[in-house]
């Protein structure tokens, strides 16, 4: 039974103990209503495998129903420098094997492996959380999508993102995608991807890609006082305001306006029964 759910979340039996975050090179902590997902291996800069986002996905699934805030970060200097290299060997990573052992699985499998990798990343737009990415020097291919996964980013001014893959013959498949287009617009996300060049602070906070830029040092609290903010609101109000933004690209005018007043007459019966 624990092998076929392991098979089911990628084939790997990921609990989300402290030891074995520790293995995966993540760290995961509950403070009340904030949670904080540490990548931490930053001797290899926080290189991700696919047990990285098996766990993230964990993390997701098992997140405590308190939580509002989760704040994504890395130890040391990168906050990420993408997918673990050792996937394009032939030896790969011990345990999980490489790409080249990988597409032996067959086509819908494979597919399958990367849409459980993706599951960690998706949950970060869950309207019940906000997700904060607080992002310090390089944040390459799988490293600028786990950036773009989160709901805002707040950056220090070292900030390096790169959409490595397509420089590698490969695309960006981590959901990344969509929101660098919604966050940049497609013309500038063309040019970021397909130069795989580095856009430093100035410029991802010039073309909306961040919400701020701090000093290094500064990060942390800068991280923490946009939580405060957040967690200043009402709870239920901002569950269905996120609900409303996020829907609001699809709709049209007409639709959406009917959505807010769906979501403000539950609002107003909840706040007088
Ligand atoms: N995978 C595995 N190990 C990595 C790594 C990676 N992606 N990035 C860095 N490391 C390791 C290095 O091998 C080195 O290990 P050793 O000390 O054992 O030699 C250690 O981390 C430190 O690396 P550097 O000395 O290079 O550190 P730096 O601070 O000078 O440079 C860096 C940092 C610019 C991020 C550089 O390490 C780098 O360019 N890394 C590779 C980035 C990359 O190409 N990533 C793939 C992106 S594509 C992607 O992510 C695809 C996808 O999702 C499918």
């Amino acid at each position: 039974m624990a092998e076929a759910e392991a098979q089911q979340r990628g084939g790997y039996a990921e609990d989300v103990s402290a030891e074995r975050l520790a293995e995966i090179g993540l760290r995961f902590e509950v403070d009340g209503e904030i949670a904080t997902i540490t990548l931490d291996r930053p001797d290899k800069r926080n290189a991700q495998t696919f047990a990285t986002w098996s766990a993230l996905a964990r993390i997701g699934e098992s997140l405590p129903e308190q939580v509002r805030v989760v704040v994504v970060k890395g130890e040391g200097p990168s906050f990420s420098a993408g997918i673990d290299l050792r996937m394009f060997t032939p030896e790969g990573v011990p345990g999980q094997g490489s790409f080249s052992s990988a597409v032996k699985i067959g086509d819908a499998e494979f597919e399958q492996r990367i849409r459980q990798a993706q599951a960690g990343f998706l949950w970060l737009r869950r309207p019940e959380i906000v997700s904060i990415a607080a992002v310090q020097g390089h944040a390459i291919g799988a490293g600028f999508q786990l950036a773009l996964a989160c709901d805002l980013r707040i950056v220090a001014d070292d900030v390096a993102f790169c959409m490595k893959e397509p420089a590698l013959g490969l695309v960006p498949d981590l959901t990344g995608t969509k929101p660098l287009v919604e966050l940049v617009g497609l013309a500038k996300a063309i040019d970021i991807c397909l130069t795989a060049r580095t856009v430093h602070a100035d410029e991802a906070m010039r073309i909306g890609l961040v919400e701020k830029v701090v000093a290094r040092g500064d990060l942390s609290q800068a991280v923490r006082d946009k939580a405060a903010e957040l967690l200043s609101t009402n709870r239920d109000a901002a569950v269905a305001t996120k609900r409303l933004l996020q829907g609001a690209r699809s709709r049209t005018l007409e639709e959406q306006s009917v959505a807010e007043g769906l979501e403000q007459a539950a609002r107003i019966k909840a706040l007088f029964p």
